[in-house]
């Protein structure tokens, strides 16, 4: 029989529904099916840096009562890349042998990254640094790692925005007015695109397509003639003006996605005659009950994530294919982007559904 292993597990990057489902399964299936030891490593890469390293012995007690809730009980971070990781003193270094120190302080035989495709690439850069046995599996609200049909928090993503299309039809409808729903999902239009349909939105914009405000008021003006007195539009937070520049936020932390909504707004009211509103839904799309799908798919990964390192099958991911799970080498996922296809299956739906999508 083969020597028990200890094995670490860490969320990095944004948090989304459904990590916690997939932490249970990596502890359920590693302890009841191996018998080895897992240890939760906190705050992302942050957890390795620590001295002592950050991190919690996990057991099926102690996994359970987080299946149901959203964000991650280990904690995560989408900042300081740890090659070049922000002193306080303004300062850039390089952390990256701490956090291989970190986790052969631990003694780990084998490290669990579940993360999109940036923390996957920091993650595979510092396992072939440092000789880890890294084992990833991808989760991004954004849906926008090309190597599997779906990632962990896109479903919860998705079913909130949708919620929230339902939510503005009635507002609008009493109103007569235009709602505009800003969604996240980073340069990838899949939150926007999918919500748009399932909530019957009469125009959805997102990156891949370009638009003008023309065709948009066009859109409206034939709507108001149809007899419908409202209209709900859902564009996807990295669409562009219509000239091409983007639009961002900027706070302390610097630039980010964001704006595109009110953007639009200022633009349609000068042109239409229709009041209208703007619904930034923003982290809201990453937090509450994850929805059953995320919960399933993080748990069929947790489990083919344990399977990968007791065949010692190590620097892949665990991706979904054509209702299966499948094991892809890690830099396939950080190279292999997917975007919404302006002439896949969805778009084409759309479409045909008489939803304005732009001027492809
Ligand atoms: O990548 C996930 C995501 O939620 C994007 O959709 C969004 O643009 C970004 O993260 C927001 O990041 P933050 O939590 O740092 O505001």
């Amino acid at each position: 029989m083969a020597q028990p292993k200890r094995i670490g597990i860490l969320t990095s990057g944004g948090d989304c529904a459904g990590l916690n489902a997939a932490i249970r399964a990596v502890v359920h299936s590693a302890i009841d099916s191996y018998g080895w030891e897992v240890y939760g490593i906190r705050q992302a890469t942050h957890g390795l840096m620590a001295r002592p390293p950050a991190a919690l012995h996990l057991t099926p007690e102690k996994v359970d009562p987080f299946l149901t809730k959203g964000g991650t009980m280990l904690g995560t971070t989408n900042k300081g890349d740890p090659f070049a990781f922000p002193m306080t003193d303004g300062t850039v270094c390089d952390r990256s042998q701490e956090i291989i120190e970190g986790y052969h302080l631990l003694g780990l035989d084998a490290l669990i990254g579940i993360g999109g495709d940036g923390s996957l690439a920091i993650l595979r850069r510092l396992a072939q640094q440092g000789g880890l046995n890294l084992v990833g599996i991808p989760k991004t609200i954004d849906n926008d790692v090309g190597v599997t049909e779906c990632s962990i928090g896109f479903d919860t993503a998705v079913s909130v925005a949708t919620e929230a299309v339902d939510r503005l039809q009635f507002t609008a409808a009493s109103h007569s007015r235009v709602m505009i729903l800003e969604v996240m999902g980073r340069d990838a239009g899949h939150i926007a695109m999918c919500a748009g349909i399932a909530g019957g939105a009469d125009i959805i914009l997102i990156p891949e397509i370009p638009y003008t405000l023309d065709g948009i008021c066009e859109t409206i003006k034939i709507r108001q003639q149809q007899g419908k007195n409202y209209c709900l539009l859902v564009v996807a937070e990295a669409v562009r003006t219509e000239t091409g520049d983007r639009v961002l936020i900027k706070d302390a932390e610097g630039c980010r996605l964001g704006g595109v909504g009110q953007y639009l707004s200022q633009a349609l009211c000068q042109r239409i005659e229709a009041e209208t509103r703007v619904t930034v839904l923003g982290h809201i799309q990453r937090g509450g009950i994850p929805s059953h799908l995320d919960r399933l798919i993080a748990t069929c990964f947790g489990v083919a994530a344990v399977e990968l390192i007791a065949k010692e099958k190590y620097d892949h991911v665990v991706t979904w294919q054509q209702r299966s799970v499948v094991a892809v080498p890690i830099e396939e996922a950080i190279f292999k982007y997917s975007a919404v296809n302006p002439q896949g299956a969805l778009a084409t739906t759309a479409r045909r559904m008489g939803i304005f999508l732009g001027s492809e």
